[in-house]
């Protein structure tokens, strides 16, 4: 299959999230089954630098609404693969370092921004000549891309392409004043409820849910919450309406990137088999964030964007507690809201030596602090899938969860009567709750550590890897692409 990917964010490129990661893994998994892929990106001005890329001779012509726009493609591979990137410069549009703006991802030029994104990704189709099966799109940013494809493109070879939507997050939609319809080309009656209108303003994800021949989300228990009024964020009549073309499928992990026995960014590296090199890390971790290096007492790690989604705000208003009766550490690595990174920064200035914090965004600290923990903090309100969790299980740290999306599906709960389990889940988000599974977490470290290391070996040895994920979107193509033509003899291209 052909398979183009249009999306904001890449590992290696540019990551805000977990999106990042799993577009850079999927895309290498599905090449190696043989499929032929390709991906675009915008280049923006804090794009990692990549060493390969060579600049397309012609300028792309982007064809908006009324007006012609052009725009440089820059073309390299996905390193360690055959994966094609074509990197999207434009220098208004794309000259911020931030891939977003803004915290709220709603900044107005957005608008234009990522529905540039989206229209050049097919016009650079027809100018390589290269036509995919299946356009596969990320979130709100590429939402556009499927009402294109049925409507501008319905007659033209791009409309034959089957497009895959995945959710990777419902909560953030892209709302914009509707005149981003004359800007995009799109024709005006795209604009109504069943599509993209939604409450006088274009919802770039609404309108991609409806038009995209299939969806996806990243865990069969948030696909099933999406779709009721308290996980929807407003869409849950319309995911449920297309319930029959969603589905839940589970991230995997790149293994190239998450692996303690390989990984070089550790100071040393362990197995499930042997442990011994988790020691070095963390000490390494307790050096790394201001902590007293003790091995003895259990380091709990937070590796998180700090938005309200996270739930660390109950973690803030039990900490006090947890330093006066537990004997533990706490590091926190993550960026974001104020008032979270406030808190942090004040938790750690009040606890030195046992809370530490490092404000900002590391890829070298993330993998120190899966490796370094013994185990990890994410009382998500709601997590489609999770990533950190998985790389913490794979790390030998058991995690406390809150029960919720992807976190249900990844994280089996430890029982003490038979001694397995992968981690320890609570359900109620209130800080008690998180209070005390932290404290089941901390006294099964301290009382029962044989059951402790069953837990980590257990995660340890689970298996991850993107091998099942790819395949079941390989087969998701297959439908969506059946569909599309069936659409085609019907004449009725969605
Ligand atoms: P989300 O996509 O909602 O942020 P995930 O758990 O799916 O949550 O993915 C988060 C990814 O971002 C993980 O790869 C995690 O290691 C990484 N990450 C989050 N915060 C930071 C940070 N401050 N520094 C480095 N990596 C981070
Ligand atoms: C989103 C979700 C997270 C998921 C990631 C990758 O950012 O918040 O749960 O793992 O996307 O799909």
């Amino acid at each position: 299959m052909k398979i183009l990917m249009v999306t904001p964010e890449l590992v290696p490129l540019v990551k805000v999230g977990g999106l990042a990661d799993v577009v850079g893994a999927l895309s290498k998994s599905l090449s190696l089954l043989g499929h032929e892929v390709r991906i675009v990106l915008p280049k923006y001005a804090g794009l990692r630098r990549v060493e390969d890329a060579q600049p397309m001779k012609d300028p792309l012509i982007v064809h908006l609404g009324g007006h012609e726009a052009y725009a440089r493609i820059w073309n390299c591979t996905l390193p360690d693969s055959d994966v094609v990137c074509h990197l999207l410069e434009h220098n208004q549009l794309y000259d911020s370092p931030s891939v977003y703006r803004g915290p709220s991802g709603d900044e107005a030029d957005n608008a234009q921004r990522f529905t540039f994104l989206s229209r050049a990704a097919i016009d650079l189709c027809y100018q390589t000549e290269w036509i995919p099966d299946v356009v596969h799109c990320h979130d709100w940013p590429t939402g556009l891309v499927p009402l294109y494809l049925n409507t501008t493109e319905a007659d033209r070879p791009m409309g034959q392409a089957a497009s895959l939507l995945t959710l990777h997050n419902v909560q953030h939609q892209g709302w914009f004043h509707r005149n981003v319809v004359d800007y995009s080309g799109l024709p005006q009656h795209v604009f109504r409820p069943d599509g993209l209108e939604s409450m006088g303003q274009a919802n770039f994800l609404k309108g991609g849910i409806y038009h995209s021949t299939k969806i996806t989300t990243v865990s069969p228990t948030y696909a099933a919450e999406i779709q009721v009024a308290d996980g929807g964020h407003g869409l849950h009549n319309l995911l449920h309406n297309r319930s029959a073309d969603l589905v839940g499928v589970i991230n995997g992990v790149d293994t190239d990137e998450w692996d303690p026995a390989r990984d070089e960014l550790l100071p040393a590296r362990f197995s499930a088999d042997n442990l011994s090199g988790k020691q070095i890390c963390k000490a390494r971790l307790q050096e790394a964030f201001g902590l007293e290096v003790a091995p003895e007492i259990p380091l709990f790690t937070v590796v998180s964007r700090l938005v309200e989604q996270k739930g660390l705000d109950l973690l803030v208003a039990i900490s006090d507690r947890l330093m006066s009766e537990m004997s533990i550490q706490i590091a926190v690595l993550g960026t974001g809201e104020a008032a979270l990174e406030e808190a942090f920064t004040a938790l750690s200035q009040r606890y030195r030596g046992r809370f530490g914090s490092f404000i900002g965004f590391d890829n070298e600290l993330a993998h120190l602090a899966a490796a370094g923990a013994d185990s990890l903090l994410m009382p998500s309100r709601f997590e489609p899938c999770g990533l950190s969790q998985l790389y913490a299980m794979l790390y030998g740290a058991p995690p406390v969860v809150r029960a919720t999306g992807g976190l249900v599906d990844t994280v089996e709960n430890y029982s003490e009567s038979h001694s397995t389990g992968t981690g320890f889940t609570f359900t109620d988000p209130s800080p008690e709750a998180l209070f005390d599974t932290i404290g089941w977490a901390c006294s099964t470290y301290y009382d029962r550590p044989g059951d402790f290391q069953q837990l980590q070996q257990n995660g340890m040895r689970k298996d991850f890897s993107w091998a099942l994920s790819a395949g079941t979107y390989e087969s998701i193509y297959e439908q969506a692409m059946l569909s599309r033509a069936a659409a085609f003899v019907g004449q009725k291209k969605v």
